[in-house]
């Protein structure tokens, strides 16, 4: 049985564990320009004993843009902000992969140069994102009504993914992972709650996620297979969604990329944002739609990651908030010794503070 501390082959390289690094928003990168800063490369590199870092999402294009300093992929800055992070993570002997990112609906009117949000249809995201206030400090605010993408916008964004892929390889990523997962751009075209289009986009499941998959094959393109994976989050409510058939596009998706022999697959489970715990009916059905690398992320402890991997449902472990408070999480779980505790209040924006000052155990 393999257990997180053994070793890992992806298609593009090997892992030294199965404790790898959920994608994580930190909204501290420099500003203006959304450039990854050396404050950022010491959070990343303290990681580095992670099997795989899959970075915070970076938006691949201005318009992909929803919350405040987070980060981006499609300028030179950005570019080389991020090369200084591959670099001093490689030299711990880490990997580490992109996460590319549109948010769509999930907006507001001051990234989008003072308009709405894109998204499949004009349909409103209730929830909130979090801006910069007047006085400097982080605010939540009402996302805007988004617009319905004309099927000529279509082809320019995929282009946007492709350029942001392309940006990922000279920046030194080992990999790129797709967001099409928490309600963002691509899973509001999978979703049939926010997807209500009327063409080729919209209505069957194959419609769908017809856009979704036009992304992964420019992506795929501009690298390969092997260095792309797939982030999905079937039955997620964040982001507004409700899916009644989220379980079965999920499969349709697992089964499009499997076809395409991606490098991996990421499973963002739902009960991580007050949606349903997965059954194990799903487990078995994705782990025949899906047969490369599978990764499960959301509320994992040791004994969860143990029973998922005995089973063969997934190959790696993605840990998010246990993460952000052990940066040497791998030994800890491996050496059965306890865990920091997260501050919560300390997650998104500002300096060291919550972000590079929980001790290892070293220290
Ligand atoms: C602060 C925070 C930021 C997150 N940002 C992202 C993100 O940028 N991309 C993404 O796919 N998921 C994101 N997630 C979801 C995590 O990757 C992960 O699936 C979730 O936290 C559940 O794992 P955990 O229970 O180990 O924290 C975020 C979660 C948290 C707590």
């Amino acid at each position: 049985m393999p257990a997180l501390r053994d070793s890992l082959t992806l298609p593009a390289f090997s892992t030294t564990n199965r404790v790898f690094m959920a994608p994580m928003t930190r909204m501290r990168s420099a500003q203006p320009g959304d450039v990854p800063t050396d404050l950022m490369s010491e959070y990343y590199t303290q990681r580095a004993g992670a099997g795989l870092i899959v970075t915070e999402g970076s938006q691949i294009s201005p318009q992909g843009k929803g919350y405040f300093a987070t980060p981006g992929i499609h300028t030179d800055e950005q570019i080389a902000g991020w090369r200084r992070i591959t670099d001093a993570v490689h030299d711990k002997g880490g990997k580490i992969a992109l996460q590319l990112w549109h948010v769509g609906r999930v907006t507001h009117s001051v990234f989008q140069g003072g308009g709405p949000g894109v998204s499949a249809s004009a349909v409103p995201f209730r929830g909130t994102t979090t801006i910069q206030g007047l006085d400097g400090e982080l605010v939540t605010a009402p996302c805007p009504t988004p617009r319905a993408l004309t099927v000529e916008e279509l082809p320019g964004i995929v282009e946007d993914y492709r350029r942001a892929t392309v940006n990922a390889r000279s920046a030194g990523f080992d990999m790129v992972e797709i967001h099409g997962a928490n309600g963002y751009l691509l899973q509001q075209f999978m979703s049939a709650s926010s997807n209500q289009r009327d063409d080729e986009y919209g209505g069957s499941i194959d419609n769908r996620a017809r856009f979704p998959l036009e992304v992964v094959d420019a992506v795929v393109d501009a690298w390969d297979a092997a260095h792309v994976g797939m982030r999905i989050s079937p039955m997620i409510k964040f982001g507004g969604l409700d899916d009644s058939d989220g379980l079965e596009m999920g499969l349709h998706i697992a089964s499009e990329l499997n076809r395409r022999e991606l490098g991996y697959l990421h499973l963002c489970e739902p009960d991580w944002a007050d949606g349903p715990e997965l059954d194990d009916d799903f487990r078995i059905k994705l782990r025949e739609a899906f047969n490369g690398v599978i990764i499960a992320a959301g509320n994992y402890t040791a004994t969860k990651s143990a029973r998922v991997l005995d089973a063969g449902w997934a190959d790696a472990i993605a840990f998010g908030r246990p993460f952000i408070a052990n940066p040497d999480l791998p030994h800890r779980l491996f050496n059965d010794t306890p865990l920091n505790e997260l501050r919560p209040e300390l997650i998104y924006g500002g300096g060291a503070t919550g972000y590079t000052d929980y001790p290892a155990l070293t220290d």
